[in-house]
């Protein structure tokens, strides 16, 4: 039996779709003046120039030159746009494509590939890389993840806004629970299915969870704030050594973009500045600070296996789901995902996003970090390239679940791995916290 999911015409137009909607975000994103392009707003990032010709520049070696087996258009540029050759503080300093040539190269090379994608079969030699359509929506989460980053350099940017999104719906006060048991047992981390999955996602495997409790919905600004108020950021008691080392060492207060004005905490939000809304996850937080936070509340960070089991297993039937509420493509009453909004929605918004369990906004609003080192799961096999996962693997770089209001639906699912550094605050980070049952 054919999976109606695989026909090619299927995948053709989702591939197609997900390839547009990333390019109209970078549309948005890049549409400014050319000297906010071309500069650069924090030596954390790059100028967002830079971004535009790198998201053309993979989308050629991938699409046109992998899959196709097309010559290279600019072969000169493609040292410039390797991320791994220049860092990002360096970038700026390179002969980069200036901002109209950036956009006719990303344009030509989309053009093409469009040809491309027409014309696709999605198998036959080199099969695992088009199978599914599997290079198309790689690249397309691509260009979203630099979507997302592009994101963080407007955050990151000085200056009035220039980027305008409707708030997130009003939703009444959470009255549920603020914790739920997970009980133990094993359950299945990981897809050996999901086409467009990454190498670090695969393969699905058993896992062996210990029962838990953890947040019905991810930490606010308020109890954050009791944190701070409680000497959080002044007592060695909460921090680990090297957290400790790095809070004093970099006089960390709260978290990024957060300053006092006489009795209350402001914030700077793309351009705006306003009263740290209490109700909305707590973003901007190193994994330090979350871990910090977690000890001083009596808790612990969830691991990832935690995390993935309270997202994705339904104890009803031990099988596990593409997402908390099931197998269902996020919809907007799911999730705030794809810089609909410019923020998190408040803490207990979307009830039809939750888990079988009642375990909220696993999905959307805030990055959560984990306890857990970004590792390679059992079987893990790299593909199409060493440095999309396996030069990250390790002990430096800590795993994030679950996905922000900044990213796309394309690229954030129930089994997507991010990871970062523990001092690393400028993302779109929050966490929840768990904790594990009193023996009895
Ligand atoms: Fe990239």
């Amino acid at each position: 039996m054919t999976d109606p999911a695989l026909d090619p015409e299927t995948l053709r137009g989702r591939a197609f779709a997900a390839l547009t909607t990333a390019r109209e975000r970078t549309a948005l994103l890049t549409s400014v003046e050319d000297p906010e392009l071309t500069a650069q707003h924090s030596p954390l990032m790059s100028p967002l120039v830079w971004d535009l010709a790198h998201i053309g520049n993979q989308e050629e070696m991938w699409l046109l030159r992998a899959v196709a087996g097309r010559e290279a258009m600019r072969p000169e540029i493609d040292g410039l746009y390797d991320a791994f050759e220049h860092s990002r503080a360096e970038r700026p300093s390179l002969p980069l494509l200036p901002p109209a040539e950036a956009r006719k190269y990303a344009a030509e090379v989309r053009g093409r590939v469009v040809d491309v994608l027409e014309n696709a079969s999605f198998e036959g030699t080199g099969a695992r890389l088009t199978q599914a359509g599997f290079a198309f929506g790689m690249i397309a989460q691509h260009e979203q993840q630099h979507d997302e980053t592009m994101l963080i350099t407007h955050q990151l940017r000085r200056g009035p806004a220039v980027l305008h999104a409707p708030d997130p719906e009003p939703t009444p006060p959470f009255t549920g629970p603020a914790e739920v048991l997970v009980p133990g047992g094993p359950f299945t981390m990981g897809t050996s299915t999901e086409p467009w999955s990454l190498d670090n996602e695969r393969p699905a495997h058993r896992r062996e969870v210990a029962p838990f409790f953890i947040d019905t919905t991810p930490v606010t600004n308020a109890a954050y704030q009791a944190f701070i108020a409680d000497g959080g950021y002044d007592d060695p008691r909460w921090w680990t050594p090297d957290g400790w080392a790095h809070v004093r060492g970099h006089s960390l207060y709260a978290p990024l973009f957060w300053f006092r004005d006489g009795g209350q905490w402001l914030r700077r939000r793309f351009g705006v500045t306003e009263v740290v809304p209490p109700d909305e996850p707590v973003v901007h937080v190193c994994w330090y600070e979350a871990d910090a936070y977690a000890r001083w509340a009596g808790r612990r960070l969830p691991t990832e296996a935690e995390w993935e089991k309270a997202a994705r297993h339904d104890p009803a039937t031990d099988r596990s789901t593409r997402y908390p509420w099931g197998d269902a493509d996020p919809a907007p009453e799911h999730a705030n995902l794809g810089q609909r909004h410019l923020r998190p929605a408040p803490a207990g918004s979307y009830p039809a996003g939750e888990s079988p369990l009642g375990v909220r906004q696993l999905i959307g609003d805030v990055w959560e970090w984990t306890a857990s080192d970004f590792l390679p799961y059992p079987g893990f096999s790299m593909f199409p390239y060493k440095e999309y996962s396996e030069v990250f693997f390790g002990p430096e770089h800590k795993v994030l679940r679950g996905g922000s209001f900044a990213v796309d639906a394309v690229a954030c699912r129930g089994t997507f791995r991010n990871w970062d550094y523990p001092i690393r605050r400028q993302i779109f980070s929050g966490f929840r916290t768990a904790r594990t049952p009193e023996a009895v």
